[in-house]
């Protein structure tokens, strides 16, 4: 993880944009009635709005085909828990047309044209009608109820509208990872409850992995009695210290199969996943015999504990696993998971090495293909399919196997390519829900790379590398929480709110109907007030959509605004991060700044009920241009010098001796990697400015790197600088150490050496032109 590498591109056009927003006089509360969705998330195929409207109330008579029906069962104890109406609910008279009855008529009749899953919801002045079947009538419900007001009252005005709608995708899922930190049945629930109101229709339910084993399985009791408690609420790469507490926690049998009905009413089906052959160390601390043999008097291999044996002994525990939890989830899709796993037992293990022999083998990828072959044919024997993570591509697919693609999209390209259906979930689109917001380090500690919001709305799960056939094969998409950053229930909300109604619209929406401004600045407004009211984390938008920027220049005029109805913006000129005892934002902010002094000012918001956003900074420096230097030696290429050791920072090579030096075309320190495991460089010469105006410097890695223009250096808070056209010094110090091997999904990354620059007038940040170096 190297957040500095990530830090968005910073522009001084941000300002110009800013001050653009302030003419146009963006409105900071907007309502529900202002844009083409009706506020509705995720944004549905077709909206007609009418004028009049409808007004819902207690005196609201509700008439349903079957009154029994799960989705009227559930609007009945939703009316009655959070809106204290308590309809009367009877039976609708199949006989009459819908439109000639009062009230909220709910049926299927007229539903055999929809799509699957869709439905068609009308609002007139003298009713409210949902056609639709199953599936469709609980989703006319979840719209209709969006459209009523946040805040809880006796009677609701609804518009009058027509609203018809259907998914996208047939697959609309949402996974949770409760080995890492277990969440109780009641938050669970809670997940749940949630993502059937935004119309996705799976809860993936990672249900084991290395650190904990959470599911009760009767034949084997000590997967739960030793596996599902570990000596550390934290753990792995978690910054946290370790505590040595006993921490855990398992689902009983009867408590899972509350949760699938408790889902399977909200038409939310749980596929519930058992890894193999990896992540398996709670099951194999339970039971160490299923691990690998080991050479005597040698070191173990690594991976020992975390990979079964493919013995007949691991098969038939595995296959009583699997009878169990076939027994609990009625879901068509088992998760085997098949991800991350290190074969380095395999390679050591004689028994392995004969049996790769014995079944033509040629390598341990192709031992995990007969692995996960022998699985799912056992799950197929009982009428179910397996879904595997994208590793279960190398050395060969298993016949009838779904393919979550997470490594990327490449994995789920490929298998459809094969025809195989494909779950996109990649962790480089927005998809990993455990990664991080924003580059700010105000972010609360997370995993990995960060992935924005607009970035999880904006990915497409269709790539355009598929043809039309094999696009059939993309089946629908994907959130992953993993849960290693996410102790607590507050944190999940934290890391899943506001993604998940991005995801929602992904999964749901056709792309013609979607549109980042209206979502971000529009529609979401009422579904944050929902989350206030409902006392739910979230993570609250900045009033800045640049959390850390720097500009240049005399004048600046800043609006801000907050899409979080009621909430309030403070700022500080002081360098700290505002708090509610700060100034509060009540119109624009306009600073004359005098030459060469720099201001800053720090943004926050506060939402109703006490959230924060993180902070934003924005520094603005009056700075004249920097001359030009008088270099007129014309040589193209950098000077560099190398001293052969280990650094921990650059700094340290302003003290050491250089033992080689040359004079290179470009800025690259790939090269003297190749014989230098660890070493420190410092490159000196001419950057040749092609016209005056102000340059953003950014750096691959502010750990390893420094640079200076004009002896000035850049840093990742102060990054611009006004140059007049010519030639400029340039020196960069960089230092690099060799890093420890891979292992699954915590790669450990070094940042190659890059200078990146965004010219004046422009957004993009391009890499240093080696072509403007001289020495
Ligand atoms: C994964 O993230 N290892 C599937």
């Amino acid at each position: 993880m190297n957040l500095k590498t990530l830090t968005l591109p910073k522009c001084l056009a941000i300002a110009a944009l800013l001050f653009a927003a302030f003419q146009t006089g963006k409105a900071s509360a907007q309502t529900t009635t202002d844009n083409p969705h009706m506020g509705i998330i995720p944004a549905p195929a077709s909206v007609t709005k009418n004028t009049g409207s409808y007004t819902f109330s207690q005196l609201t008579l509700i008439k349903a085909d079957n009154p029994k029906d799960k989705a009227v069962l559930w609007l009945k104890d939703y009316l009655q828990s959070n809106r204290h109406l308590n309809n009367k609910i009877s039976k609708f008279n199949s006989k009459l047309k819908p439109a000639k009855s009062a009230g909220l008529i709910l049926t299927a009749k007229g539903a055999d044209k929809l799509p699957k899953e869709g439905y068609k919801l009308t609002i007139t002045n003298h009713n409210i009608t949902i056609v639709g079947k199953d599936a469709g009538l609980f989703y006319g419900i979840q719209t209709l109820l969006q459209l009523f007001p946040v805040e809880t009252s006796g009677s609701y005005k609804l518009p009058c509208a027509v609203i018809e709608d259907s998914p996208r995708f047939g697959y609309r899922g949402m996974m949770l990872d409760v080995s890492r930190h277990f969440f109780s049945i009641a938050e669970v629930k809670k997940v749940i409850e949630l993502i059937a109101s935004y119309k996705l229709n799976t809860f993936h339910w990672h249900l084991v992995d290395g650190q904990g084993w959470r599911i009760e399985i009767k034949k084997y009791p000590k997967l739960t009695q030793v596996g599902a408690f570990r000596q550390q609420t934290m753990f792995g790469s978690n910054r946290d210290w370790p505590d040595s507490l006993s921490y855990g926690g398992f689902y009983t049998q009867d408590q899972i199969k509350e949760v699938v009905k408790f889902a399977a009413d909200r038409y939310i089906n749980v596929i519930p996943e058992i890894e193999m052959p990896a992540h398996s160390e709670a099951a194999l601390r339970a039971y160490p015999e299923l691990k690998c043999d080991t050479v005597a008097g040698q070191p173990p291999p690594r991976d020992i504990n975390n990979l079964y044996c493919p013995t007949e002994q691991t098969f038939t525990f595995l296959e009583d696993v699997l009878t169990e939890v076939m027994a609990l989830f009625p879901s068509k899709y088992i998760h085997i998971g098949g991800d991350e796993a290190g074969k380095e037992p395999w390679k050591q293990s004689a028994f392995c090495q004969a049996l790769m022999k014995e079944k033509g083998l040629k390598d341990e990828k192709e031992l995990q293909s007969y692995f996960i072959q022998r699985i799912e044919k056992f799950i197929n024997s009982k009428g179910r399919s397996i879904i595997g993570w994208d590793e279960i591509l190398e050395g060969g697919l298993a016949p009838n196997a779904t393919v979550m693609s997470w490594q990327g999209e490449e994995g789920g390209i490929n298998a459809a390519r094969q025809h195989h259906n494909v779950i996109m979930t990649p962790q480089t689109t927005g998809n990993y829900f455990d990664h991080y917001q924003s580059g700010s380090p105000q972010e609360p500690v997370s995993f990995g790379r960060y992935a924005t919001l607009q970035e999880t709305y904006n990915y497409d799960p269709v790539s355009k590398q598929l043809t039309p056939d094999e696009q059939k094969y993309v089946i629908g998409t994907q959130g992953n929480l993993w849960t290693e950053y996410v102790p607590t229930v507050a944190k999940l909300q934290y890391q899943i709110f506001p993604r998940v109604f991005a995801l929602s619209e992904v999964a749901w929406s056709q792309p013609k109907n979607k549109d980042y401004t209206n979502f971000s600045e529009v529609r979401l407004a009422k579904h944050f007030a929902k989350l206030d009211a409902m006392n739910y984390n979230y993570r609250v938008p900045t009033a800045l959509t640049t959390i850390d920027t720097m500009v240049v220049g005399p004048h600046f005029v800043y609006t801000l605004t907050s899409v979080v109805p009621g909430a309030k913006i403070y700022y500080t000129l002081n360098g700290r991060d505002p708090l509610d005892t700060d100034l509060q934002y009540d119109s624009p902010l306009t600073f004359a700044i005098p030459q060469n002094e720099k201001r800053e000012l720090r943004t926050r918001v506060i939402t109703p009920s006490g959230r924060r956003s993180i902070a934003t900074r924005t520094l603005m420096y009056n700075k004249a241009p920097l001359p030009a230097g008088s270099y007129t030696a014309n040589k193209q290429g950098i000077k560099y010098k190398l001293a052969k050791n280990t650094f921990t920072s650059p700094d340290q090579l302003s003290y050491v001796a250089f033992t080689d030096s040359a004079t290179v075309a470009k800025i690259d320190a790939e090269p003297l990697k190749k014989d230098n495991p660890n070493f420190g460089v410092v490159y000196d010469g001419y950057l040749n400015i092609l016209a005056d105006g102000t340059y953003n410097f950014t750096l691959a890695s502010y750990a390893a790197s420094q640079l200076f223009i004009d002896g000035v250096q850049l840093t990742e808070s102060e990054y611009a600088l006004p140059l007049a056209k010519g030639f400029h010094q340039i020196r960069i110090k960089y230092i690099y150490n060799a890093p420890p091997p891979a292992t699954g999904r915590y790669r450990p990354r070094v940042a190659p050496l890059k200078v990146y620059v965004t010219a004046p007038g422009t957004f993009e940040k391009k890499e240093l032109n080696a072509a403007d170096l001289y020495n």
